[in-house]
């Protein structure tokens, strides 16, 4: 029967077989020890004098091992490995497959060796209990979210990759296409727009676990491609979205990650109930005023590795003016501006009083640049792990708004004309959220680097040193693609 070396403690007594790689070894001439290595962990396997092939086995060779389960003598236990009471006597031993001398050791956290050799050797990193147990985790969550959500009605939805370019702010990749030369399509830099549009199509709640891309500079909490829990729900406020948000990392704290304390969390009606309670929502001024930033650590203790500050930063305002003097979307120029947070999206019907004045405003920069939108940033720990907003559905406010932007008409037109179209076809009001997945599990993953929580990460200057991207391509591949090199 073939175990794990975890189950080797439900074992005793019985013959067991196990799979797994040597992770070390001790020859003491008569005896030779291992450690066998699976995915749930390590256990001992101590193979007699008869088993002369045992003095064959290197480090990080795949073995079939036969043998039986024993309690080790009390003083022999090693309280270090979960299976550290018990051993296996090897009966019966088959190398599967022999390993190369390693290039990195793949008994530390790994934390010592150079990014250069961890990302070239990355499928050694990944067998590294500390990065095994990084992607276990990371599935866990993204489990619980899948859960979590279908059950309150959610849809999971993909969307195309290869689609157009997107307002996100970031530089797009851009893929050549052959059948209309000289055209391309733009990588996601996240579904924005398609979710907006499933909105229109009547689905009403959407989410998706999304691969988003962006030609932006590396950095420890940022990867050209990254994930995102994206979701999209239609008749809802700001405050719908932000209590879907918080109840979901409340509980999916609690359930995953009993250890972590949410020192912000505060209850509502009276303490006592872990999963329940609301996260602060903090005012962009004040925010900026007191912390200098918008993604501000506000966790008690700095050095406590289980302590989660989580909170939403609200009342951004919905235009800044960049340094060149021109004016862009704090967040995106579908987010809807409002001149009163405390108003909901509903209060400024299309024709209504409300919206009026908001048409009237933006019709002056001054009194433009004084609106607020109903965005929000998901923090913690001084991470901007997530930010949404409720929707400009108004397509003649949604015109106005990218007017204010310095947009011309026709380039509107070419570049968001479907979002326009669409909007004319009964759209209802709308809004979602997108917390970033990668830095969520680095945060609860006690981990400095989103690379940490990603099986296949891009090294700092945007390469995969593994698979050797990017890389050069045919003459041919180009030629089919209409394209030529420069220089
Ligand atoms: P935004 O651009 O704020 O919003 O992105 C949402 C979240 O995605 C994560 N993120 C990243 N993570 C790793 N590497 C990156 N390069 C990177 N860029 C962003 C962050 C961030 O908070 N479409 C909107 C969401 C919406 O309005 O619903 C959007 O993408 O955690």
């Amino acid at each position: 029967m073939r175990i794990s070396t975890a189950e080797v403690v439900k074992h005793e007594g019985k013959e067991v077989q196990l799979f797994g790689w040597v992770h070390s070894r001790r020859d003491h001439g008569k005896l030779v020890f291992i450690d066998l290595r699976d995915r749930s962990g390590l256990v001992q396997v101590v193979f007699g004098p008869e088993m002369k092939e045992a003095g064959d086995l290197r480090l990080e060779y795949v073995v079939k091992v036969m043998g039986k389960v024993a309690k080790r003598p009390e003083k022999l236990v090693n309280n270090k490995i979960a299976t550290g009471a018990y051993e296996i006597q090897a009966t019966g031993l088959e190398i599967l497959s022999a390993s190369k001398e390693l290039p990195m050791p793949l008994d530390t956290d790994g934390r010592e060796i150079g990014e250069d050799v961890r990302m070239k050797y990355r499928y050694l990193d990944l067998r590294r209990e500390r990065l095994t147990r990084n992607l276990m985790v990371r599935h866990k969550v993204t489990k619980y979210i899948r859960d979590f959500l279908s059950e309150r009605g959610f849809v999971e939805i993909e969307t195309p990759y290869l689609g157009k370019s997107t307002p996100e702010g970031a530089r797009d990749y851009l893929v050549p296409s052959r059948l209309q030369k000289g055209n391309f399509y733009a990588l996601p830099q996240s579904p924005q727009q398609y979710k907006q549009l499933l909105m229109v199509g009547g689905l009403e709640r959407y989410f998706q676990i999304v691969r988003c891309f962006r030609d932006e500079d590396t950095r420890g909490d940022r990867q050209p491609e990254f994930t995102q829990l994206d979701l999209e729900m239609s008749f809802v406020t700001q405050e719908d979205i932000l209590n879907l948000t918080e109840e979901l990392f409340i509980k999916l704290t609690s359930e995953l990650f009993p250890e972590k304390k949410i020192s912000t969390l505060t209850a509502e009606g009276g303490f006592g109930k872990l999963t329940t309670g609301k996260f602060p929502r903090l005012k962009y001024v004040d925010v900026m005023k007191k912390y200098h930033s918008d993604k501000p650590d506000l966790r008690k203790d700095k050095n406590d590795p289980n302590e989660l500050a989580f909170a939403f930063v609200v009342d951004f305002p919905m235009f800044e003016k960049k340094d060149d003097g021109s004016i862009g979307a704090v967040h995106h120029p579908f987010t809807f501006p409002t001149f009163d947070t405390s108003l909901v999206p509903d209060d400024f019907k299309p024709g209504s009083e409300n919206s009026k004045k908001l048409f009237k405003m933006l019709d002056s920069e001054k009194e433009g640049l004084k609106l607020s939108a109903y965005q929000y940033d998901f923090v913690l720990n001084g991470y901007e792990v997530g930010g949404g907003s409720i929707r400009t559905y108004d397509p003649a406010l949604l015109k106005r708004v990218f007017e204010f932007l310095g947009n011309k008409p026709e380039e509107v037109e070419k570049q968001f004309g479907h979002m326009f179209e669409a909007f004319n076809y009964g759209v209802p009001p709308h809004g979602g959220i997108a917390p970033g997945i990668d830095r969520l599990v680095m945060l609860y993953q006690n981990e400095s680097n989103i690379r940490e929580v990603i099986a296949f990460p891009k090294t700092g200057d945007g390469r995969d040193l593994m698979m050797g991207a990017p890389s050069e391509v045919d003459k041919k591949q180009l030629d089919d693609l209409g394209l030529k090199l420069k220089g």
